[in-house]
């Protein structure tokens, strides 16, 4: 197979042991493919049981419906969950080879992380960041080894988006841009070597198109009308749908950063705040006729 663009010659280092810290979506998703494909244990934590519990219980919903899908035994499924376990309490990243932050999307919540672990994890273990839209140059740049850091970005949902872009800030070390090769290849995705910079290279083109239509939906559009409008040009999921996938509160944080780092073309909707302020969750509704809107 045709190598990559971008693999150092380095050889990778083998992953006994993944970490994923966070227990949220993304990070219950990644601690699900990883231990799919590596089988190799995955432990994950979060700062409160509860939300670890939620995670581990997600994870398991998950695996069930790969069993009901014929895709693996009922056996396989529970050798695929006793890989994955959960804790509030770092230490357990003492063994890990490999650990990934996909922690709140907050600059400093993920340099505080990131200095946590460097006081747990080994001296040769890599540190990953699933951040979409911050600097992993910055989040190194306090710590004692900022080499072994490297952006490693999944797309929701991650079992099926074919995609990673992996992040190389200019003190990344070669061990771990070969390791992400290495990892992406064994979880069947598609890796792709960017610059460390604001979103990469897909969210700063895709939250641009999002931007765009939420600034037509302030501007009065209807989002489903928008939605359906937008369907001939065979995106893949439609931008409320895909805004509702994501959630409101992360997609308005994501374009707040871009707008930050890029300025006025990244447009953070007022609407959309709105409804943030007003604690709705879902975005859409259904009429008594089954019409979808926003209200
Ligand atoms: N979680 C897990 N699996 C999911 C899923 C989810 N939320 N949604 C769909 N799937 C799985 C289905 O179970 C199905 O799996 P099987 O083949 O094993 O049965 C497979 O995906 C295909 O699903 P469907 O046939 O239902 O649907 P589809 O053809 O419409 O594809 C999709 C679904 C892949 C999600 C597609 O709609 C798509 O690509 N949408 C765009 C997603 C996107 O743009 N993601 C990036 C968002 S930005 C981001 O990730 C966050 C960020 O950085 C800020």
């Amino acid at each position: 197979a045709k190598k990559p663009a971008g693999v150092p010659e380095a050889a990778p280092k083998p992953i006994g042991q993944v970490g994923v810290v966070g227990a949220g979506l993304m990070a219950s998703q990644l601690a699900l493919v990883f231990a799919q494909h590596l089988q190799v244990p995955v432990v994950l934590t979060d700062i409160e049981q509860q939300r670890v519990d939620k995670g581990l219980s997600y994870i398991e919903q998950q695996v069930s419906k790969q069993v009901d899908k014929g895709r693996m035994t009922a056996e396989q499924g529970q050798a695929l969950t006793g890989l994955i376990s959960g804790s509030t309490d770092k230490s357990v990243y003492a063994e890990a080879d490999f650990v990934i932050e996909a922690v709140f999307e907050e600059i400093s919540v993920k340099k505080q992380v990131f200095a946590e672990l460097e006081e747990i994890i080994s001296p040769e273990a890599i540190l990953a960041t699933n951040t979409s839209s911050l600097s992993v140059t910055e989040m190194a740049a306090d710590l004692k080894h900022p080499e072994r850091v490297i952006g490693f970005h999944f797309f929701n949902p991650v079992a099926v988006m074919p995609l990673v872009e992996i992040a190389r800030t200019p003190q990344t070390a070669q061990t771990p841009i070969a390791t992400a090769f290495d990892l992406a290849a064994t979880l069947r995705k598609t890796p792709v070597l960017t610059k460390d910079s604001t979103a990469f290279v897909v969210n700063r083109v895709l939250l641009r198109m999002m931007a765009e239509i939420q600034k037509a939906f302030d501007d009065g559009t209807d989002a489903a009308v928008a939605d359906e409008a937008l369907k001939p040009l065979g995106l893949p999921m439609s931008p409320f749908d895909l805004l509702a996938m994501v959630g409101i509160p992360v997609a308005q944080h994501v374009t707040e950063s871009l707008r930050s780092s890029f300025g006025e073309r990244f447009y953070v909707s007022k609407n959309l705040q709105a409804l943030i302020d007003a604690g709705v969750t879902k975005i859409w509704s259904t009429d008594d006729s089954g019409n979808k809107y926003i209200s």
